[in-house]
């Protein structure tokens, strides 16, 4: 959730270091900080906030130290506010430290270090490394960071400078992640590439409990132990343009309109020209799924939509059953494996700390598991037996998009693998959804280029207290989306509902202020909707209806109607979230919130 940015090069690394904190802000933005070496002394500059606080507080420029880090702060231990802000230093001021996770044990070490005649300035757990770092530091900071490990439990990436090597950053990850960039004569840290991708794209990934000594030169990796590792370099295939708006006002709205790209993507290479899906590059054989018995599928927020959307897909589909559940119950309530259960894991971020969290637990008691992320070398890949790539690109925006679509896409494939694999169903008509499917980015290309009334709707509902969202099957979970979407960067208290279930209690919500959001695509539980429309109808409320092109009964259902592309039902789902990304996107908008950093939310969540 934090971002953590370090540098050590021979440039004026201040600039460097604010720069790749703005790339990461996404991942919490609460408060910041930054410390450089000038002159054998750590200046250290935080402040409450976004970043502009940081720039306003410390400057862009002036400094022409070589050596320093930044911080950007998602609270989990103390407020945000400026003590709690990171970097932390120790008793003299001559360490100092950056974290993103969690320190489990620090009040015991906190306690003990007091003892120990150590003064606290925050109330974080992170603190407490500096302070340990301290103690040690007589042997090295390579020597201190080591010693150091031995006493932390939890989940963490940290760096961390000392003013008597001032050439020089440490840094370790255990769970959490933290990735070196190797520049010309320069050296990065950072807990996501974006934030140096305009000086390198050459990166060293690193396994837990690695301890990295970055030097301008290069990086030595050891165990904790002492134990010099090898690690590889790799050349990532992204380019510098993914972390910039591109002449679009917000993130989300440019990646809103990344979807064609993203979905041309993530399913190119797998499908066949017969239309035939071709996953061998997943490496699940299809004996492996012929023989399986259940899938669980896990995940958190807009991820968890796209397995719920698709796990109506696979039962239709492929005859699998399927449950799924949210990543923080399901670790928690016990759930039975076998080894004839596939679990699926599904995070963008690859980096969500409960979807970790029930993968690892799946994978102990022996079932296979297949991570579904888009994003290379993160650490849902590690906690998995098999990788299915969404690829949609580095996704900034706090409310996922394509990255959401990308997935559903994915899973799709999955489905149509595994029905063809099991033989449950028509070849022919496997290939015909093959062939639909492969034509969707088009369809979603000519969708986002329409005309549409969105923005007036907007217009119209932007001051509404509250907003229904009723659908039917697949449309139910394309609700839940649209619902999360609206609530996440408008702020309107939302409620998504399985159509079928309004007259058991959210019936009593409706009122003629209260607009409900209709997912009607053409779907073999359209007739059933049209009854649930009825009754809202009845009740004086409008009716906002997103619906297939040509289906000429919504219109004298509906106030308004989101037109979509005809495709079959079960891809419709790509296609019938789109409008309501966008009406959430104009909502919030209109009331002028920055949709790109929703308040309290962060974008990777890697605390429980
Ligand atoms: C999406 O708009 C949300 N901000 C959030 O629900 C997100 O989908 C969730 O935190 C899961 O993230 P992941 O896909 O990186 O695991």
């Amino acid at each position: 959730m934090c971002g953590i940015v370090g540098y050590a090069g021979r440039r004026p690394g201040k600039p460097i270091i604010l720069d790749g904190l703005r790339r990461l802000e996404y991942r919490g933005y609460d408060s910041a900080g930054i410390v450089l070496i000038e002159d054998g002394v750590l200046q250290t500059t935080r402040a409450v906030g976004n970043l502009d606080a940081l720039y306003a507080a410390a400057g862009a420029n002036g400094s022409q130290a070589t050596v320093g880090l930044g911080h950007t702060r998602w609270a989990t231990h103390g407020r945000p506010n400026h003590e709690n802000a990171h970097p932390h230093d120790d008793c003299s001021g001559r360490v100092s430290i950056v974290l993103n996770g969690i320190v489990e044990n620090y009040k015991e070490l906190r306690a003990e270090l007091g003892a120990r005649g150590h003064v606290f300035k925050s109330e974080t757990d992170a603190e407490v490394v500096a302070h340990l770092i301290e103690e040690h530091i007589g042997d090295g900071l390579t020597a201190a960071v080591r010693a150091t490990l031995a006493s932390l439990d939890g989940h963490y990436a940290f760096c961390a400078l000392s003013a008597d090597e001032p050439g020089i950053v440490v840094g370790t990850r255990d769970e959490c992640p933290l990735v070196v960039g190797v520049g010309e004569g320069e050296m990065f840290f950072a807990s996501a590439i974006p934030a140096f991708l305009t000086h390198t794209s050459t990166i060293i990934a690193l396994e837990d409990g690695d301890v990295v000594t970055l030097r301008a030169e290069g990086a030595q990796i050891c165990d904790v132990a002492g134990q010099p590792l090898v690690r590889e370099q790799t050349v990532v295939p992204w380019d510098d343009d993914a972390a910039e708006k591109g002449g679009y006002e917000t993130f989300m709205l440019k990646e809103i309109h990344e979807q064609p790209a993203a979905l041309r993507d993530t399913l190119a290479g797998r499908l066949r020209e017969d239309g035939v899906v071709d996953l061998s590059e997943v490496g699940l054989d299809d004996e492996m799924l012929r023989r399986l018995r259940r899938i669980f599928i896990v995940a958190c927020g807009t991820s968890y939509h796209a397995g719920l959307i698709v796990s109506y897909a696979i039962e239709q589909l492929a005859r699998v059953p399927v449950q799924i559940d949210v990543a923080s119950e399901f670790r928690y309530r016990e759930p039975v494996f076998g080894a004839d259960t596939l679990v699926i894991g599904i995070t963008q971020s690859g980096e969500t700390a409960d979807t970790l969290a029930a993968m690892r637990l799946a994978r102990a008691a022996g079932s296979p598991v297949l991570a579904v992320t888009n994003l290379m070398g993160s650490q849902a890949t590690r906690e998995a037996d098999y990788v299915l790539y969404t690829r949609a690109g580095l996704e900034i925006g706090v409310a996922a998009t394509k990255t959401h679509t990308a997935q559903v896409a994915a899973l799709l494939l999955l489905a149509l693998r595994l029905a063809w694999a099991r033989g449950v169903m028509p070849e022919a008509e496997l290939k015909r959804l093959g062939h639909e499917l492969r034509a969707v980015p088009e369809q979603v290309e000519q969708l986002l280029a329409r005309p549409s009334a969105i923005e007036e709707i907007a217009r119209r509902y932007h001051d509404e207290r509250f907003f229904l969202y009723l659908g039917r099957g697949m449309g139910f979970a394309v609700c839940l989306e649209g619902a999360l979407k609206l609530k996440e960067i408008s702020y309107i208290p939302t409620e998504a509902y399985a159509a079928g279930e309004m007259k058991h209690g959210p019936i009593a919500l409706l009122d003629k202020e209260s607009p409900v959001v209709v997912v009607a695509d053409d779907s073999p539980v359209f007739p059933k909707l049209v009854s649930n429309i009825e009754e809202v109808r009845a009740r004086g409320a409008d009716v906002i209806a997103v619906a297939t092109d040509g289906n000429e009964a919504i219109g004298e259902l509906s106030r308004d109607v989101l037109w979509v592309p005809k495709c079959d039902h079960h891809l419709a789902p790509i296609l019938t979230v789109i409008p309501l990304q966008l009406l959430a996107y104009h909502i919030a908008g209109m009331k002028g919130l920055n949709v790109d950093q929703p308040r309290n939310l962060a974008k990777t969540v890697t605390v429980e």
